[in-house]
């Protein structure tokens, strides 16, 4: 099989990395982060057109303050720092997920890098932050019931393309394949209707060892598999 077209990770293991270093979990998204940057070179090279990223589920609001604020605050170095890189390697960055409930400061630097970058196309880079696939799709719903009400949508000819039209992820191709590191074994609200026939790649590395080699082994792997999408071989 071809490589895939949209490659979706769930970053997972910052914490656990961290507490095996007697480090804190700041630390441990700090070197994360690194891991981000190397992952985009390997998408690059690995000629991957999307790749989307888990950064921030709406989930993870439920952590302790300090470490709440300590990724938003990476997040907004992150924006400051690599908007340049973004812009050189003609990278365009989306987001997904309800971003304006995002710190003002920081809902401000991600649209003035989507705004940036919006021309690009070598990568599309989607951070998915303040992320709930559930969220997702309520929020999609109502959206469809409003254009019913207003008679801009008639609701017999909805169907899934239709219906995708009205989620966060619009422009993008459904993923072809999810990573997860830290050897977990869930979507934890990621992406759920659009990984319907996605396929699924567990690493057991922590996030912050991640590396361009274990992503390339990912990629291969899922070259060598079989995708029926419910039909025969
Ligand atoms: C990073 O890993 C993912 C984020 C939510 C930012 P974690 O912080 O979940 O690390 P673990 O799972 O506790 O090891
Ligand atoms: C999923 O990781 C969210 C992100 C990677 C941003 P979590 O660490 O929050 O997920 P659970 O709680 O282990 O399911
Ligand atoms: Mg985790």
């Amino acid at each position: 099989m071809e490589i895939p077209k949209h490659v979706a990770i769930i970053m997972d293991g910052n914490g656990r990395w961290a507490k095996e270093r007697n480090l804190t979990r700041l630390a441990g998204h700090n070197e994360g982060i690194k891991t981000v940057k190397k992952v985009i070179e390997a998408a690059i090279k690995n000629k991957i057109p999307y790749l989307t990223l888990y950064a921030f589920s709406s989930e993870n609001w439920n952590r302790p303050k300090e470490e709440v604020n300590g990724l938003m605050s990476l997040l907004n170095n992150f924006l400051e720092k690599e908007l340049q890189l973004l812009i050189e390697n003609k990278i365009q960055l989306k987001t997904i997920g309800r971003i304006q409930e995002l710190p003002k400061a920081t809902y401000q630097r991600i649209e003035d890098a989507k705004e940036k970058t919006a021309g690009f196309n070598q990568l599309t880079l989607t951070i998915a932050l303040n992320y709930s696939s559930q969220n997702e799709i309520v929020d999609a719903v109502k959206d469809i019931v409003k254009d019913a009400k207003e008679n801009t949508l008639s609701i017999e000819e909805l169907d899934y393309p239709k219906l995708a039209t009205y989620l966060d992820t619009k422009d993008l191709p459904d993923p072809d394949l999810i990573i997860r590191t830290s050897g977990e074994y869930r979507l934890s609200n990621f992406l759920l209707l659009q990984s319907a026939y996605a396929e699924i790649y567990t690493s057991p590395i922590y996030w912050p060892d991640f590396n361009q080699s274990h992503f390339t082994k990912a990629i291969n792997q899922f070259t060598q598999r079989e995708r029926r999408f419910g039909n025969i071989s």
